[in-house]
């Protein structure tokens, strides 16, 4: 709705990369230029993102497949520098210690997303929101779809967030077993920078170079190790991009998934 509403073929989007692959997507069937800016190797925030003059601003927060985090203060910048739309991609926030609605007071051009397939764990549901301010989310209206989403959808939407007391305890169970997760990798040698969501991306070291991938200038550890994993059904993703190459995303699974993982992977290391 937001690229359908903002975007044109005159009327860019512009997003930090790497990010979510979707954007792209939705930017080729809206048929608007997508401005993709680069993230430095620690994925902060680029300064360049406020003088794109896109209609729309994407920032995924936390950022996938990073799992880093942009502070609220920054985005508050970014929003009072940019004059379009600021859209704030929050699928992650709930394993994050901190997020973005209150922006949605003081600027009246800032659209949070939510959804309850991550945090919820109710993807299948296909539920999810915007938080803005009353003049943004009538401008959404005017594009949405005549049909609401499904009834059925809205009553277990509606008691699940009902039931903080549960949603509470699955998220922790998450960040308790993502801070396992980081410390084990570490411990077989990846480097894991802290992750705010719900899965970690962790850098293979040390590199192993075939002579092939030498040859191509490319760090070919990950996508060996990816390989092996998939061939014991372990199912993590990789990325074919100059920024993540020589790095693995790994979604935080239960305890008894991780350590199938971390014993194939020690396998694999030696
Ligand atoms: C960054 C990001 N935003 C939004 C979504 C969309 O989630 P859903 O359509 O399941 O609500 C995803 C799903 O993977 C995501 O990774």
């Amino acid at each position: 709705m937001a690229f359908q509403g903002f975007c044109d073929e005159n009327r860019p989007v512009a997003y930090p990369v790497p990010t979510y692959s979707l954007y792209p997507v939705l930017a080729d069937i809206q048929n608007c230029t997508a401005i993709e800016i680069p993230f430095d190797d620690e994925f902060n925030l680029p300064a360049k993102l406020a003088a794109t003059n896109a209609a729309l601003t994407i920032v995924c927060n936390p950022n996938a497949p990073t799992g880093s985090f942009i502070s609220v203060d920054e985005l508050a910048s970014l929003a009072d520098e940019i004059d379009g739309v600021l859209l704030i991609d929050e699928a992650y926030v709930d394993f994050a210690e901190n997020n973005c609605t209150t922006l949605v007071k003081d600027f009246d051009n800032v659209v949070i997303l939510r959804s309850l397939s991550k945090g919820y764990s109710l993807a299948g549901l296909r539920f999810g929101y915007a938080i803005a301010q009353p003049e943004m989310i009538a401008s959404l209206m005017k594009v949405k779809d005549s049909y609401n989403v499904d009834a059925v959808a809205i009553a277990v939407a509606t008691a699940a967030i009902e039931d903080q007391k549960y949603f509470k305890e699955n998220v922790e169970k998450v960040k308790s077993e993502r801070a396992r997760l980081t410390e084990q990798l570490t411990e077989l040698g990846f480097n894991v920078p802290g992750s705010c969501s719900n899965f970690v991306l962790a850098q293979c070291l040390p590199p192993r170079l075939s002579s092939r991938d030498e040859a191509a200038g490319k760090n070919g550890r990950a996508a060996e190790i990816y390989k092996e994993l998939e061939k014991r059904n372990i199912f993590v993703r990789y990325f074919n991009d100059p920024k993540l190459e020589d790095k693995l995303r790994i979604t935080v699974g239960t305890p008894e998934q991780d350590d199938k993982l971390l014993l194939a992977l020690k396998e694999i290391i030696k």
